[in-house]
């Protein structure tokens, strides 16, 4: 079985690398959430994190079982919930986070369940336990945290129902030539694999106070500085979809947008729906992408 291989190859060094990723989430999540008020009056008031993109991709999911890898704490799993219909299931890592969303679900009063797991480890489990759901789901900010693709794909592909769908939404790999004043600086080819963040995760939210989101912004953390690093795992566009093809997932749709979802380069402005486009007048290169994969039903 798949999950064996994985036992075996998640070296030490992985599960060290992972364990930062925690410590430097659990952090992160605490300082974000400080900023974004009163998530669960936002939610019974009818609130949705979701954009566009994701809605679209996702197509119609009411009734279905889906589960949010990598969900963070829960706004975009409980917005699927709340405004698509599906029986939703959120994964991450950090305890703060999953803590978060299990108070969020109750308070907002949607129904979710939330898990705190390596990804990895969740696969294992799951498929041992011949879990199996209609979608999985992840987006924004999750391939940079996968420290092996061949197994996220392989895990994703034993999770899902014949006929399943993998819907992923992601910040474009190309992104990181550029740097916050949009100009070339870096070779889209990573030349490491592992790029570590000595200073761990950001509060980005304090990076454009109120903008680009749905919640209403207050200053709660200030001056935050993480304790923990981080580290990112590089990897290319064809890298994923390498990954996706060899785990047997077909390839359905692939989708490239010239937005972004948060202020991520200085020259942005603000566009209808939480997203950011760069300046009238630049140059627009893919800075999101979307895809569908599906699981053959034989
Ligand atoms: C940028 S966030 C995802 C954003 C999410 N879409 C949201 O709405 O907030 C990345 C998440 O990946 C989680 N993560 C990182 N490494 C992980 C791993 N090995 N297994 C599970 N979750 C992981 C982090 O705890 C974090 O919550």
């Amino acid at each position: 079985m798949w999950y064996h291989t994985f036992q075996m190859e998640n070296d030490d060094l992985q599960r060290e690398l992972h364990t930062h990723n925690r410590a430097s989430w659990n952090a992160a999540t605490l300082a974000h959430n400080s900023h974004r008020g009163d998530q669960a009056r936002f939610f019974r008031e009818g609130g949705s994190t979701l954009h566009p993109e994701e809605i679209d991709l996702l197509g119609e999911v009411k009734g279905r079982t889906l589960v949010h890898l990598l969900c963070n704490a829960g706004q975009d799993t409980l917005s699927i919930a709340a405004h698509l219909g599906a029986h939703v299931h959120g994964v991450d890592i950090s305890d703060e986070a999953i803590a978060f969303a299990r108070h969020l679900s109750q308070d907002a009063h949607i129904p979710a369940t939330f898990e705190r797991a390596d990804v990895y480890d969740w696969f294992a489990q799951a498929s041992s336990q011949h879990r199996q759901f209609d979608l999985v789901f992840s987006s924004y900010g999750v391939v940079h945290w996968l420290s092996d693709l061949t197994l996220w794909a392989r895990g994703i592909s034993a999770v899902l129902k014949p006929g399943g769908r993998l819907v992923l939404v992601d910040f474009h790999p190309l992104e990181r030539i550029f740097d916050r004043d949009f100009q070339v600086v870096a070779s889209y080819f990573p030349r490491e694999r592992i790029d570590t963040l000595a200073q761990g995760v950001s509060d980005y939210l304090t990076r454009s106070p109120g903008k680009v989101t749905p919640f209403a912004y207050e200053p709660g953390v200030e001056h935050f500085e993480n304790p923990h690093p981080a580290h990112l795992f590089r990897w290319t566009l064809g890298e994923v979809l390498t990954a996706i093809g060899g785990a047997g997932l077909r390839l359905k749709r692939l989708q490239e947008y010239p937005h972004s979802i948060a202020m991520r380069f200085r020259p942005m402005r603000e566009i209808p729906g939480y997203r950011t486009m760069p300046l009238e007048g630049m140059p627009l290169v893919p800075l999101l992408y979307g895809l569908q994969a599906e699981k053959p039903e034989h």
